[in-house]
């Protein structure tokens, strides 16, 4: 074993929706890692939870998952003395299992918001991203909206229901919508990500069907006034003090940027820099930088705008665990601005290191 280096275990798949992404992201951050200073263990997540020691992700896409009898089946040891990985089918792990830093990248439920980062806290363990209340205030866009507002940031009008709400009494909900929002409306489950289960609704009766669907997916749901304009991303690293990159532009191939538009070949465009006065840009960033406070992100967020033509600017969402192969967003916004692939990664992991130093400082009793 080189000691010197850093052992960086990369976790990725996963049981959401969002499998596939993440474990094109982690291709791109196995094949970009820095081999002399860090030594790289692998952890794939299937679909189902179950965790598996030393697989690739680019086979895992290739070929899906092992069977669990034909693969080092793990679980993370929780004993903040001496925290790491353990087979569940005995297997020995080189060195025992114990490693220096967890890179998750994992996209959407359990794994941006907040649940893992929690197991994570318990185990006592370095990562690189933000910790639970980041990742979970991130992934919920209600609450989301609300630490927003309190720090005055601008955000489409919205109303938020619950299913129980659509079952208890669907009239008065379609008629608040249409009272408090009208048309044409975005609605979306308030716990996922990637577009799934989100819909724009043109009337009442695709509003019905638009509320239907998103509350196959989540218990609360969130519905959005339609908001003309460019989709600009920002991206943002740090920890206490964030930096903001050049704004990025996304050009949606479809209606608007749906699941298939962000991943298919028909693929969407991304045009960075996005085309705006810099007066526009630095309030982008300043903006984004505040978002990322407001939810008390770590490490990074992609931050995502509408501009509409008036130049009037409107929050979307924060994204605490972007896409992040070498052609996403947010890595290109930071090539652009100066920082290479490479580089990011190591930033990254010096900034999970960073905090967890800095969490350590703080007495847990007295
Ligand atoms: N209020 C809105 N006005 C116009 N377009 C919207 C609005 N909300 C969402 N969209 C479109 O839907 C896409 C997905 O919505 P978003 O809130 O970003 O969900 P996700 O978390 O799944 O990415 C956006 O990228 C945008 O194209
Ligand atoms: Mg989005």
């Amino acid at each position: 074993m080189d000691d010197h280096k850093l052992n960086v275990v990369l976790l990725f798949g996963g049981r959401s929706g969002e499998h596939e992404v993440s474990l094109n992201s982690a291709r791109s951050i196995y094949k970009a890692i820095d081999r002399n200073r860090y030594k790289v263990e692998t952890i794939g997540i299937s679909k189902q939870g179950q965790w598996f020691w030393g697989v690739l992700p680019e086979t895992l896409l290739k070929d899906g998952f092992p069977e669990p009898n034909e693969s080092i089946q793990v679980n993370l040891v929780i004993d903040p003395t001496n925290p790491r990985f353990m087979s569940l089918n005995g297997h020995t792990l080189p060195d025992q299992g114990k490693f220096d830093l967890i890179f998750p990248v994992l996209h959407g439920p359990f794994g941006e918001d907040g649940t893992l980062q929690g197991l994570l806290e318990m185990a006592n363990v370095p990562y690189v991203g933000s910790g639970v209340l980041g990742s979970s205030l991130g992934m919920d866009k209600d609450r989301m909206k609300a630490v927003f507002l309190e720090k005055n940031l601008p955000l489409a009008r919205y109303v938020t229901l619950l299913r129980s709400d659509l079952l208890n009494g669907p009239e008065q909900c379609l008629n608040e919508i249409e009272e408090t929002i009208g048309y044409p409306c975005f609605v979306k489950p308030a716990n996922l990500g990637s577009s799934v289960g989100i819909s724009k609704a043109h009337d009442r009766e695709e509003l019905m069907e638009a509320l239907k669907t998103a509350a196959i997916f989540d218990r609360k749901i969130v519905i959005e006034e339609t908001i003309i304009g460019q989709e600009i991303e920002v991206s943002v690293l740090g920890n206490d003090a964030p930096i903001a990159s050049i704004p990025g532009e996304v050009l949606p191939a479809q209606e608007f940027y749906t699941y298939e538009a962000k991943y298919s070949n028909i693929g969407s465009s991304l045009l960075i820099p996005a085309a705006l006065e810099d007066s526009v840009i630095k309030e982008l960033q300043s903006m984004a930088i505040e978002a990322f406070r407001a939810v008390e992100a770590n490490g990074l967020s992609r931050v995502d705008f509408f501009v509409t033509s008036k130049r009037e600017i409107f929050v979307n969402e924060i994204n605490t665990l972007p896409g992040f192969t070498e052609i996403s967003m947010y890595p290109k916004l930071w090539e652009a601005t100066g920082i290479p692939y490479p580089e990011l990664i190591d930033r990254l992991i010096s900034l999970g290191l960073e905090r967890f130093k800095d969490k350590q400082i703080s007495k847990i009793s007295i």
